[in-house]
């Protein structure tokens, strides 16, 4: 399929404009995701075999996840599964409805696998995709896989109010997603990352600290529990949901560390690491100048180190207490492994896709399973940091 892919479908999809092929895909994947003979054709091909993890109080039927991004409406959230996927990330969502920024704003950089994008937020806010999602529901196509929410902030809202506009889209979606993502690490939203900042991060977290505990003692539900066992199949309307906070590549340690120390505190249920970067790796052939030229945030393979590394230290400095979800330049199952291996539990992809086509989420399940068995272990936990805590101790030997 791979070869296929690569060699025949890429190379006329890439003839076209990549947001023009995008939007056609994702309307084909939404009628395929209305029609269960459909999903179930296509997941005969290109379904995972079982690589079941345990998160968050989830359970993942693999380890591989649709990064934010891709289906930001919920559009194909049951086709997912049938591609392979173990988990998928929908949004991001912004309170308010917002178009993003005037198109083009998908560039792709096709000598490096990489793509840059300013999309900033195009969607149609968290009311409307809440409506969405209750079509999924009513057609029973609701996919047996953890779902979560990439959360923005509204352009419009200025930084001081970025906490209610958060806790806004929190309180519309709750009960629609196994996860919640805070993103305050996108580039294309002006001054977003500053909300990586210790005290506004805090303060976004403590506002979606406070919805939950309100919703839970409106539903006379336990504030102690932490999240219940997921049925597959069904939505995780129990307990308080996991909420993870998603960082940029371009932060510093010290900055990364900063975000740590409020995880205790705000209940923080795992990091997602990372987001697109804004630097640019060199470049000499022009087609690349002018993708790497083009404002916004870089993701796929230039990304994939960087991320690894901000894995690794984040593993550390945790000693594995706070789960992390590995993405940025995934394109295979060896780029898969080398996060995990790194401290990520769970991993995402979105350029890879976009590069290797949509039989990646298998080729890595089943490359994981090889590696598995090759390192003589069971479960993929076993693996999860094992190179950054064998490096650490030869540090300190
Ligand atoms: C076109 C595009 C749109 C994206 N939109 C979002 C988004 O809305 N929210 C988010 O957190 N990340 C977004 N991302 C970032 C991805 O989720 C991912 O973190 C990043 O691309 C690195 O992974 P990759 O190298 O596998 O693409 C987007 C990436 C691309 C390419």
């Amino acid at each position: 399929m791979s070869w296929l892919y690569r060699h025949l479908i890429r190379p006329a999809l890439f003839l076209q404009d990549p947001e023009t092929i995008h939007d056609r895909m994702m309307r084909a994947l939404r009628w395929a995701g209305r029609h269960e003979l459909c999903c179930d054709a296509i997941e005969s091909f290109l379904g995972a075999a079982d690589l079941p993890v345990e998160l968050f109080g989830l359970r993942f039927p693999n380890p591989v996840g649709l990064a934010a991004g891709m289906d930001k409406y919920g559009d194909a959230l049951p086709v997912w599964r049938a591609l392979g996927f173990g988990f998928a990330e929908l949004g991001a969502v912004t309170w308010q409805a917002q178009p993003g920024n005037p198109m083009p704003r998908v560039f792709r950089a096709v000598a490096d696998g990489a793509i840059v994008n300013r999309m900033g937020f195009n969607n149609p806010g968290a009311a409307a995709l809440a409506q969405r999602l209750e079509e999924w529901r009513a057609l029973r196509r609701w996919p047996n896989h953890p779902v979560g929410i990439n959360l923005g902030k509204s352009k419009t809202t200025p930084l001081e109010r970025a906490a209610e506009d958060y806790a806004s889209s929190f309180r519309v979606l709750q009960t629609y997603f196994d996860f919640f993502v805070v993103n305050v690490s996108s580039p294309n939203t002006p001054s977003l990352r500053k909300l990586q900042d210790k005290s506004a991060l805090d303060e976004i977290l403590a506002a979606l600290q406070q919805s939950q505990c309100q919703s839970q003692i409106a539903n006379g539900k336990s504030l102690i529990a932490t999240v219940p066992a997921h049925s597959p199949g069904h939505i995780n309307s129990e307990g308080p949901k996991p909420i993870l906070v998603k960082v940029a590549p371009d932060l510093s340690f010290d900055a990364l560390d900063e975000i740590l120390e409020l995880a205790g505190p705000r209940h923080v249920a795992g990091i997602v690491a990372t987001n697109t970067t804004i630097t640019r790796p060199s470049a000499r052939a022009p087609a690349l100048q002018r993708a790497y030229a083009e404002a916004g945030g870089l993701s796929g393979l230039p990304l994939r180190a960087r991320s690894t590394e901000v894995i690794r230290h984040l593993y550390r400095q945790v000693q594995g207490t706070l789960p992390i979800v590995g993405v940025g330049g995934i394109f295979s199952a060896a780029d898969a492994w080398e996060k995990i291996v790194a401290g990520a539990s769970l991993v995402q992809v979105y350029t890879g896709m976009v590069y290797e086509g949509p039989g990646l989420a298998k080729e890595i399940v089943t490359g994981l399973l090889e590696r598995l068995e090759r390192a003589g272990l069971r479960q993929l936990r076993e693996a999860v940091g094992i190179e950054s805590a064998k490096e650490s101790q030869c540090s300190r030997a």
